[in-house]
């Protein structure tokens, strides 16, 4: 099979495939074609083409109309590249400053681009983060198992305030997630109020801002840390 840098280079999409299809099989269990189609924001057609150069060159096992699963070979590929994601974003926003709500989308470009060398280069440089900017854990990291079963805002009690500790990466791949919580002031780190909570969302006072209605749509990714 060719090497992960050539992959890469003359398959740069398989980058996307890989870690959605990660992502969704630990979130959700398993991954089908459509919801990986809707993850990418691409056509179940082209999801079922990808899927077909990527089993091809045994990254991804998947029986005819069935779920979709990584192999070993594609599970460390996919691991690999969000872990790059994640340190891409980490230098982008804490080192060179760059908008926290911007990150995600440059980091998706820079990610195949770097080679093994300078990613572990970074790691070490940037001090072996947990996290990315957005809360979502490095895999491997002690933090992992913690953040991934951290509580949503939905399941919060009213009148409570609790530390918001991750925005999930489904969230960060909605157009409309990471604008809204950058201009609202929701971010990890910080403390927020739980004013309401219904079907239409989460109303919240973050410090001395005017309350903020979170849409539902948004406001079950993210989450929050029950015991700060
Ligand atoms: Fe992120």
């Amino acid at each position: 099979m060719s090497s992960d840098a050539e992959i890469l280079k003359t398959f740069p999409a398989a980058a996307e495939y890989l870690t959605n299809i990660h992502l969704i099989c630990r979130d959700y269990g398993h991954a089908a074609n459509h919801r990986l189609a809707d993850w990418l924001g691409v056509s179940t057609s082209a999801v079922t083409q990808a899927l077909g150069r990527l089993k091809k060159i045994g990254l991804v096992n998947q029986e005819r109309y069935e779920h979709v699963f990584l192999t070993d070979a594609g599970r460390a590929l996919a691991l690999k590249v969000l872990k790059r994601h994640y340190l891409l974003e980490h230098l982008l926003v804490k080192t060179l400053d760059f908008p926290w709500d911007k990150s995600d989308e440059e980091a998706k470009v820079l990610q195949n681009q770097i080679s093994d060398d300078l990613a572990e280069h970074l790691d070490a440089r940037l001090g072996f983060p947990q996290t990315c900017p957005h809360g979502n854990p490095l895999p491997g990291t002690e933090v992992e198992a913690k953040l991934l079963a951290a509580p949503r805002l939905p399941a919060a009690i009213v009148g409570s305030s609790v530390v918001v500790v991750r925005i999930t990466e489904e969230g960060e791949g909605l157009p409309t997630m990471l604008p809204f919580c950058q201009t609202a002031g929701i971010k990890p780190g910080v403390r927020v109020k739980v004013e309401a909570s219904g079907p239409e969302g989460v109303t919240l006072k973050v410090g001395d801002r005017p309350s903020v209605l979170v849409a539902a749509v948004l406001a079950k990714h993210v989450c929050y840390d029950p015991e700060l």
